[in-house]
C-alpha cells in the first residue's frame, strides 16, 4: 500500500502505535522538497521540535543550517526527516520497539521521494538504515550503494554541539555529499 504525502502526514498526526504518542506534544513529520535528490535521516525530534512540530528547529537545527550553508545547500532543496516522528522524553535514545513502530512512515516517505542520496545523521540512524554495526567515528563519510541510491552517514548535529571539533569533519562529509551529487549528475 502506498500513500500520498498528505496521507502519510495524516497517519503520523494521529499515530498511537507506541507509547510516545502519549507524551508527545506534536508529532514531527519530515520537511523539505518532495522533489529532493538528497534525504537526511536523523534520530528523533528534540524538545523544541516536539513543541513546534517541525524537524531541526532547536540548537542542533542551527548547526545543521550552518553546515548546509557552508556547503552551498539549503533546506528547501533537500528533505529532512527522523527515524522516530515523536520526541522521546528527556531526549533518551529511541527504543527498538519505537523504531520498529515508526519505521513504516520512513519507508513511505522514502518510497515517495526516491532519493538518490541518503545521509544518516548520527549513529542511531546509520545503524538502523546502513548497518546495525555501523561505527560513526570510523565509518562516517563512507558510501554504500543500494538500489540506485548512495548512502552515507556523518555526525549528528547534537554530537557537534557537544564537541565542536566534529564540525569540520562533518563539513568535509557534506562537501563529499555535494561532490557525489555532481558525480551522479543530479
Ligand atoms: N535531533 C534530531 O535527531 N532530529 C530533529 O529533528 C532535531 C534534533
Amino acid at each position: 500500500m502506498q500513500y500520498t504525502w498528505k496521507e502519510i502526514e495524516q497517519h503520523v498526526e494521529s499515530c498511537t502505535h507506541c507509547p510516545l504518542s502519549r507524551t508527545r506534544h506534536q508529532p514531527v513529520m519530515g520537511r523539505g522538497s518532495h522533489q529532493a535528490d538528497i534525504m537526511l535521516i536523523a534520530e528523533a525530534p528534540g524538545g523544541q521540535e516536539d513543541q513546534q512540530g517541525l524537524p531541526f528547529v532547536g540548537p542542533s537545527g542551527k548547526i545543521l543550517d550552518s553546515l548546509l550553508g557552508d556547503c552551498g545547500l539549503d533546506r528547501e532543496e533537500i528533505y529532512i526527516t527522523n527515524i522516530l516522528k515523536c520526541h522521546p522524553p528527556g531526549n533518551r535514545e529511541p527504543r527498538v520497539e519505537e523504531k520498529e513502530a515508526c519505521f513504516p512512515y520512513l519507508k513511505y516517505e522514502t518510497f515517495l521521494l526516491t532519493p538518490k542520496i541518503i545521509v544518516c545523521l548520527g549513529r542511531v540512524a546509520a545503524q538502523r538504515i546502513i548497518s546495525p554495526d555501523f561505527k560513526i567515528t570510523r565509518q562516517h563519510g563512507t558510501w554504500t550503494y543500494r538500489k540506485n541510491c548512495a548512502l552515507t552517514a556523518t555526525y549528528h548535529p547534537s554530537a557537534i554541539l557537544r564537541d565542536s571539533s566534529k564540525y569540520e569533519i562533518a563539513k568535509r562529509d557534506f562537501l563529499e555529499i555535494v561532490a557525489k551529487r555532481t558525480e551522479l549528475n543530479l
